[in-house]
């Protein structure tokens, strides 16, 4: 495959950070290459991307060959956190599509002949976990629940790259809120039914980003 100076690979583009990434990069001018469980469902949920790759998270596979040449890799696929029961299966899930998705993705760029520029791993303000009243920062040390040790592995293997030099970006996001899609909606249903009230304990702070976002 040749090197393309603009060909970026997103996983996770047809979620609702990616849907907008993708959107936002071929604003820019570059060519999208997703990455997809199921590419054809990928085709109608994140149209105009240049190539569909059959993807799935695990060390290594054939998609690795779309990674060599690209300019960046942006990942920002993971099992759902919400809306599903936290069984350990699941959680098993939640921590496997993220550590051994980033951990394939991390292989293939090492084993690319000609690597990406950047890589940008998505990640979340979950590292931080539930911590009062205390203001938190990048500097802040991690927290102690499950979400925090899934970003904590998550992190670490996205940060593997610098073993073999690719700029890798962290995207610690907090909560989305979009109008249709991710956590908002949740929220404001029971509110608009005239049954809303805290989501408990209700003294919890999480920052959020408006979305989409917008460019001063
Ligand atoms: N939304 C938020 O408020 C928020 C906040 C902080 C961090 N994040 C993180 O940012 C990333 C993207 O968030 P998002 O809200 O855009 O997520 P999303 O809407 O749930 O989409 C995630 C994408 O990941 C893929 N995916 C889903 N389940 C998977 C699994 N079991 N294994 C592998 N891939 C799977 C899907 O793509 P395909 O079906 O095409 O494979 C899906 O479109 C996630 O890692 C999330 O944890 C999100």
């Amino acid at each position: 495959m040749m090197a393309d100076a603009r060909r970026v690979v997103v996983t996770g583009a047809t979620g609702l950070i990616g849907k907008a990434v993708c959107a936002a990069l071929r604003e820019r001018g570059y060519s999208v290459v997703v990455f997809s469980r199921d590419p054809d469902g990928a085709r109608r949920a994140a149209p105009g991307a240049v190539e569909y790759v059959a993807w799935e998270p695990a060390e290594s596979g054939p998609w690795a060959a779309a990674i060599d040449g690209a300019h960046g890799v942006i990942s920002l696929a993971g099992a759902s956190i919400a809306g599903k029961r936290w069984t350990e299966e699941w959680k098993r899930e939640i921590r496997r599509s993220r550590v051994v998705g980033t951990r394939g993705l991390v292989e293939a760029m090492r084993a690319a002949a000609r690597k990406p520029r950047v890589f940008v791993s998505g990640s979340a303000v979950g590292l931080y976990g539930p911590r009062d009243d205390t203001a938190l920062d990048e500097g802040a040390a991690p927290g102690d629940d499950f979400l925090a040790g899934v970003v904590k592995e998550w992190e670490a293997e996205a940060l593997r790259t610098e073993e073999f030099g690719v700029r890798t970006a962290l995207i610690r996001t907090g909560i989305v809120l979009d109008r249709d899609e991710g956590a908002l909606p949740q929220m404001t249903l029971p509110v608009k039914l005239f049954v809303g009230g805290p989501v408990l304990p209700g003294t919890q702070w999480f920052p959020g980003s408006t979305w989409p976002m917008r460019s001063a």
